[in-house]
């Protein structure tokens, strides 16, 4: 049951392919109500950027386990007013029984885990979202009953989301293209690690072609050009990730099955249209509704069922 016990998860590239495999099956379960599981642990939610998903899926998906939550927002706590992290993680750890962090650097959330004994989920950084892509692997899993062998097209910015999906879909056997604009690439190492998931048995592409990336795709996936602490840069990037829109004539492209993903919050006109993410296609409403099953078997295997 509890297979994840006592552990960290601070990138996707912490889990095995078996790992992910367990959790969909989990968060399968858990959603069709098959399993129910129960722990009376306390949760802490430390977020330095904003959040409306993860924070509010994570604290439902707790107290269906029966768990507590506290919102350990900056501003309420010294953090905001310096108390370093190695002091916050030290302290709060003898309080909590899990802590998951929403900060910039990632730097800063190993450093968090590293002085905390307890476990550190990452809730988003400036280099990952792994539970965001677990979400999406349970999204796609259901919308086509296994995610081996399928492909997902990545459009715009190489940010945290991509390359969370880059690792994600190695894990579970898809092929992943990423197409963004020039200077815009996910993390180079990150892409060595998901190439090295994938071996010989699928491939990570990287380009600048939208077209040549969304032929034939089964997943098309987007995400906002300028993310969290990136604001001041949004105006100058509008017009070089237009071309990366995903609108009708590119989503025609893809293959006639495929679906439309985006993690949320999204800018319609912007990273995709109106007619995309309210169309036939479009599965952003389950997407987000996975994040509480999938944050849920994640909580359960970490803390273990009791
Ligand atoms: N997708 C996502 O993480 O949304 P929030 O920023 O609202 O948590
Ligand atoms: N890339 C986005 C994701 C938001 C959920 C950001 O970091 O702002």
């Amino acid at each position: 049951m509890a297979a994840l016990s006592g552990r960290d998860l601070l990138s996707l590239a912490d889990l095995s392919p078996k790992e992910v495999q367990e959790l969909l099956q989990m968060a399968i379960e858990l959603k069709s109500k098959k399993l129910k599981l129960q722990c009376n642990k306390v949760l802490g939610l430390l977020f330095s950027k904003a959040s409306t998903r993860t924070r509010v899926s994570f604290s439902v998906a707790m107290y269906q386990l029966g768990g507590q939550v506290i919102d350990l927002n900056p501003n309420v706590t010294q953090v905001s007013r310096g108390e370093p992290v190695e002091d916050t993680a030290r302290v709060l750890e003898r309080y909590l029984d899990i802590v998951a962090v929403r900060t910039f650097a990632q730097q800063e959330l190993e450093t968090f885990a590293h002085y905390a004994k307890i476990p550190v989920i990452n809730a988003l950084t400036d280099l990952e979202h792994p539970c965001q892509v677990l979400a999406d692997l349970l999204t796609i899993q259901e919308c086509f009953d296994t995610c081996a062998g399928l492909t997902l097209t990545y459009l715009g910015d190489g940010n945290n989301v991509a390359n969370s999906l880059m690792l994600g879909c190695a894990l579970v056997g898809m092929n992943v293209r990423v197409a963004t604009p020039i200077g815009y690439e996910p993390n180079a190492a990150i892409i060595d690690t998901a190439r090295l998931i994938a071996g010989n048995k699928t491939e990570v592409i990287l380009t600048n072609d939208p077209e040549a990336a969304t032929k034939g795709t089964n997943v098309l996936y987007t995400d906002v050009w300028a993310s969290m602490g990136q604001e001041s840069e949004a105006d100058n990037r509008m017009p070089i990730f237009q071309p990366y829109q995903i609108n009708e004539q590119l989503l025609n492209l893809a293959d006639p099955e495929a679906i439309v993903l985006h993690c949320l919050p999204a800018h319609r006109g912007e990273e995709l249209t109106h007619e995309v993410i309210e169309g036939p296609q479009s599965r952003v409403w389950d997407q987000a509704e996975n994040r509480m099953h999938i944050q849920k078997a994640l909580l359960a295997s970490i803390l273990g069922g009791e």
